[in-house]
């Protein structure tokens, strides 16, 4: 099972804000020693070579909340996947409910999207999740396996994909999952992906909506739970680090009971790392 904490920072901050954010991560990640921990921060995409420069060095990676597919071309205002490759990020999410909801992204996009990311060199945070009404429809189950089968289709790299269940409901509304239904919902997931071939026991499937540090133990001891993809409670280092540090100690406590040992992680760890 593979650990893995995002920080999705979306449109917010403004320049001075960002820099002090990140180095108030790279201290407390310094000073606790997380070096095990996978990290990825997605800043706004104006901020992203600073924040290469400030983490270089560091197991926090950073990625791109966006990208367009192809080099370069005449599409005003979008950022290829190849130039954010080339900026030093290692991430990028793709399929962020926001990104389908708000600016009508398609599963054909999203393919598109997901495939060249990875082609230049990019790992992806694939998000999906179901709304409200999908959900109080008996739905769930449904939408996540549209989400995923339209659109991890053909030539994936695992080892460059990671998905986050984020049900739409719990995004900045303070209401998150209960324990069982992220770990209903990530266990659906991962057998979807197991049945597509995917090498589905070593993905890392994290939770997002409204994650806290209130919050983030109980539903990181869930055994499908893998990490979070952390929205509001990332725009502060000491929530942000508090979420870390639940995570450190959950998962660190399920491996020892595990019979792997923690050393062995590490070709494992580096498989799916931050870098
Ligand atoms: P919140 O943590 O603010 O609910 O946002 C979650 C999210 O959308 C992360 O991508």
């Amino acid at each position: 099972m593979r650990r893995l904490l995002a920080a999705n920072w979306k449109m917010h901050l403004y320049p001075e804000e960002a820099i002090s954010l990140l180095q108030e991560i790279r201290s407390l990640w310094e000073r606790n020693g997380w070096q095990t921990l996978p990290t990825v921060i997605f800043p706004p995409i104006l901020y992203l070579r600073e924040a290469v420069s400030l983490l270089r060095g560091m197991t926090l990676a950073v990625g791109a909340q966006n990208g367009y597919p192809g080099e370069f071309g005449a599409f005003t205002g979008e950022v290829s996947m190849a130039q954010i490759a080339a900026c030093g990020a290692k991430w990028v999410l793709v399929g962020h409910s926001e990104r389908r909801y708000y600016f009508g992204e398609s599963h054909e996009l999203l393919q598109q999207k997901l495939k060249d990311a990875q082609r230049r060199g990019l790992s992806v945070i694939y998000c999906v999740g179901e709304t409200l009404s999908q959900r109080e429809a008996g739905q769930t189950f449904d939408v996540l396996s549209q989400q995923i089968e339209e659109v991890l289709q053909g030539e994936i790299l695992w080892e460059k994909l990671a998905i986050a269940y984020e049900p739409v409901w719990a995004i900045g509304t303070g209401v998150h999952a209960t324990p069982a239904q992220a770990q209903e919902a990530h266990a659906f997931i991962r057998s979807l992906l197991q049945a597509k071939g995917a090498p589905a026991a070593s993905m890392p499937i994290l939770y997002g909506g409204s994650l806290k540090p209130e919050n983030a133990s109980e539903i990181f001891s869930q055994a499908d739970v893998d990490g979070g993809l952390v929205g509001g409670a990332s725009l502060k280092s000491e929530s942000f680090a508090a979420i870390a540090a639940c995570l450190i100690a959950g998962k660190d406590h399920t491996q020892l009971a595990g019979s792997r040992d923690p050393q062995s992680e590490a070709p494992l760890e580096s498989e799916h790392s931050a870098h």
